[in-house]
């Protein structure tokens, strides 16, 4: 019957495309706790094949089964007029997360979003850096539009007339309880395509489904040990000798660096681009980059993607370009193949192939008045919309394949990544500017599967300049960006010893900041996320005042719930809550179980809202009870390839601490053979003295740990 159905609505479709029909969908489970509804027809071309993602079934089968967490007769779907609706349930205490990478909210509930790939322009609508189609759910589950187009979600705002939860209608003219904006139960989606690919992935917790989707995607990245180090970019037209100047100044003056990023000056000519060293500035590339590789500094070079007419590959790959340009340079098809020969090979020439370690991927993101419009057309007769949508997903897949040919790893940036890209290891950024919303950018990074970096530029006051600094020793890539202002991290006399200290600390958590990666790659956790997938932060408790909840702003959201944008949990153990410019003091929301101060190991709190006052020199963070914190020695540059390291193992609290620590030779790709190993610790309390142990390094495996202690804090 249902074959029948299927065919016979499939036949409907191809004869004519304004019918409408409804379909409830057919789930099939892919993957433990994964499902897909296929829709309509989809298309050919969508984010995963975009990606290239291929699914971590290991880590997905090591998570276990789940339950449906919908009722498959709830979700409905309807192809007409072209395009796809899709209809997915809400209950009335659900708050819903993630849909793109936002930095202003965190809780999507009663908003409209077009998930567009583009530059942030300052308000939450779905465009944005990486506007995933992924929403969860506070009940526990998620759901995955595979789709490369501009989709348009009402996430709780469309009221249906045959809504089994209807609201009431009210009257304007006497009742106070009269909404503009009435209550719904569903979320709906239209996406412009004849079908789509739906995926629900299952929980039980939010934290769950989250972990499913990086799995889905292709686990999390894992960058080299040198990637988690410090980076600085340069000023955009230093030359050779600068950059080997500003690299001896940090040596000198002992700031940790492992990276300087050059910016557009590197180029002969920039917007479009040349893709070739400037002579004048650069006279001998391949010596340059080996003399900075002997200061142990790798160089990762700027680009946008637009090919001047002046570059050697603009003739040959003339044939393969879209019909449009951007700054008058040529955009390459590359979802073809031969297009993509000639651009990477290109980037690979004398750069990759001497030794330059990655890319920062500029301008693949929008704004609309200098990208491609969407009336360009491209020979593989991929539409101008789904390019959009991919550009920077494909950028970073075919960057990293040209790593992975040589078997060294690469960690970049990049201004536009998309659903799928989770494996990619390249961090997002941009030109705007905000701290606190740079922080909410960081939390969305982790329900969007990528990551973020709340980049440092410049500041008006030494206060700005060493909060943000903190901030951003608390991300996935510690850096300034000073391509345009020229800072260096001693900008400020006044906190530059409290900004050296902090890129010390950095160096010194590599080995967690390292196995959380790891986590990331291996089972899907974001490294960077919101307080809301933290067990015990028990949101709804905590408000005991309806006053605190900005209704006015949320009104179509019955869930009073607090949105919490300005503290977030760092790894496995670590809760941290940044202080702005002006700010002495801070609230700080601890979910339940004990935690500790990260400095000192004092008892912090449990489950309430504590006021502290840090004073300028630190970033209040704190420590779950049990908490395990791998710290090396404050280097200068991160350990070489299988380099081994001392380690002090921190503790705090009293419960039995566990912690995973990962290992492997910390460049290669040779882990994603099996050489690799997570070393057990375990450390407790024994009549009020510390007790720890680590497992044995596995036999056959790279091993980089040297000597291991172990310490209280408090
Ligand atoms: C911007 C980018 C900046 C810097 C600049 C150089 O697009 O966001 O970080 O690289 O280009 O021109």
């Amino acid at each position: 019957m249902n074959f029948l159905r299927y065919l016979l609505t499939g036949l409907l479709l191809l004869t004519s495309t304004s019918l409408v029909y409804s379909q409830n969908i057919k789930w099939l489970e892919v993957e433990p706790g994964i499902w897909k509804g296929i829709i309509g027809k989809p298309e050919n071309f969508d984010l995963l094949k975009a990606s290239g993602a291929v699914a971590v079934h290991q880590g997905l089968s090591d998570m276990g089964q789940a339950k449906f967490p919908l009722g498959e007769s709830d979700i409905t779907a309807k192809v007409t007029d072209g395009k796809t609706y899709l209809h997915f349930p809400l209950s009335q205490n659900e708050q819903l997360y993630g849909l793109g990478l936002n930095f202003k909210t965190v809780q999507q509930r009663g908003r409209i979003l077009t998930l567009h790939v583009d530059n942030y322009e300052g308000k939450d609508n779905g465009r944005t850096h990486s506007p995933t189609p992924f929403y969860i759910s506070s009940n526990g589950y998620g759901v995955f539009i595979n789709s490369a187009r501009y989709i348009q979600v009402y996430a709780g705002t469309a009221v249906r007339t045959d809504s089994k939860n209807p609201p009431i209608a009210q009257d304007r003219n006497t009742d106070d309880n009269w909404s503009a904006r009435p209550y719904s139960d569903g979320v709906d989606i239209l996406v412009p395509a004849q079908g789509v690919e739906v995926y629900v992935l299952g929980g039980p917790t939010m934290l769950d489904a989250v972990r499913r989707y990086n799995l889905l995607s292709g686990g999390g990245c894992l960058p080299p040990r040198w990637g988690l180090g410090f980076t600085q970019r340069v000023q955009r037209l230093s030359t050779a000798a600068d950059v080997l100047k500003e690299a001896d100044a940090f040596e000198e003056k002992g700031y940790p660096l492992d990276f300087i990023g050059l910016e557009p000056g590197w180029q002969s000519k920039s917007y479009p681009c040349t893709f070739e060293w400037d002579k004048s500035r650069f006279p001998d590339p391949r010596g340059f980059v080996g003399a900075m590789l002997k200061k142990n500094v790798r160089l990762n070079l700027w680009t946008n993607p637009y090919i001047s007419p002046e570059s050697p590959i603009a003739k040959i790959i003339a044939g393969y370009t879209g019909s449009h340009s951007v700054w008058v340079g040529a955009v390459a098809d590359i979802t073809i193949p031969e297009a993509r020969q000639v651009f990477f090979g290109e980037l690979s020439k004398n750069k990759i192939d001497i030794g330059v370690s990655g890319f920062k991927i500029d301008e693949v993101d929008g704004g609309d008045e200098y990208l491609w419009p969407d009336v360009a057309t491209f020979p593989s007769g991929h539409s101008a919309e789904q390019m959009r949508q991919t550009y920077g997903l494909m950028m970073q897949r075919y960057v990293t394949g040209q790593y992975h040919q040589l078997n060294r790893r690469t960690f970049g940036l990049v201004r536009a990544s998309n659903g799928g890209g989770s494996s990619f290891p390249f961090v997002i950024y941009n030109d705007y500017y905000n701290h606190r919303d740079f922080i909410t950018a960081l939390i969305n990074s982790g329900f969007a599967g990528v990551l973020w970096t709340p980049e440092v530029r410049d500041s008006k006051t030494a206060e700005e300049w060493l909060r943000r600094f903190q901030s951003n020793i608390f991300s996935p890539m510690a850096m300034i960006n000073a391509w345009e202002s020229g800072t260096k991290p001693w900008t400020f006399p006044e906190v530059a010893a409290q900004v050296k200290q902090m890129a010390a600390l950095r160096m010194q958590m590599m080995p967690y900041w390292y196995s959380e990666f790891a986590k990331y790659h291996f089972k899907g956790i974001p490294p960077f996320r919101s307080m809301v997938l933290e067990d015990g932060f028990g949101n709804h408790d905590l408000i005991k005042n309806t006053n605190d909840v900005n209704l006015k702003d949320y009104p179509y959201g019955r869930v009073i719930t607090q949105e919490v944008k300005d503290q977030y949990m760092a790894g496995q153990y670590l809760l941290v809550a940044p202080m702005f410019n002006g700010e002495t003091s801070r609230k700080v929301i601890l979910p339940k179980g004990n935690w500790y101060d990260f400095y000192t190991g004092k008892y912090a709190g449990n489950g309430e809202v504590i006021s502290v006052m840090p004073g300028l020199d630190k970033i209040p963070v704190y420590v779950k009870d049990g908490g395990i914190i791998p710290m090396m020695p404050a280097t200068l540059h991160a350990p070489k390839a299988n380099e081994k390291v001392d380690l002090e193992i921190r503790y705090y609290g009293n419960k039995p601490g566990y912690y995973l620590l990962y290992d492997d030779d910390g460049e290669t790709f040779e882990y994603e053979k099996g050489a690799w190993s997570f070393r057990k610790i375990k450390v407790e309390l024994k009549k009020g003295k510390i007790a720890g142990e680590i497992s044995a390094p596995v036999k056959g495996k790279p091993n980089t740990i040297g000597k291991v202690t172990f310490k209280k804090m408090g």
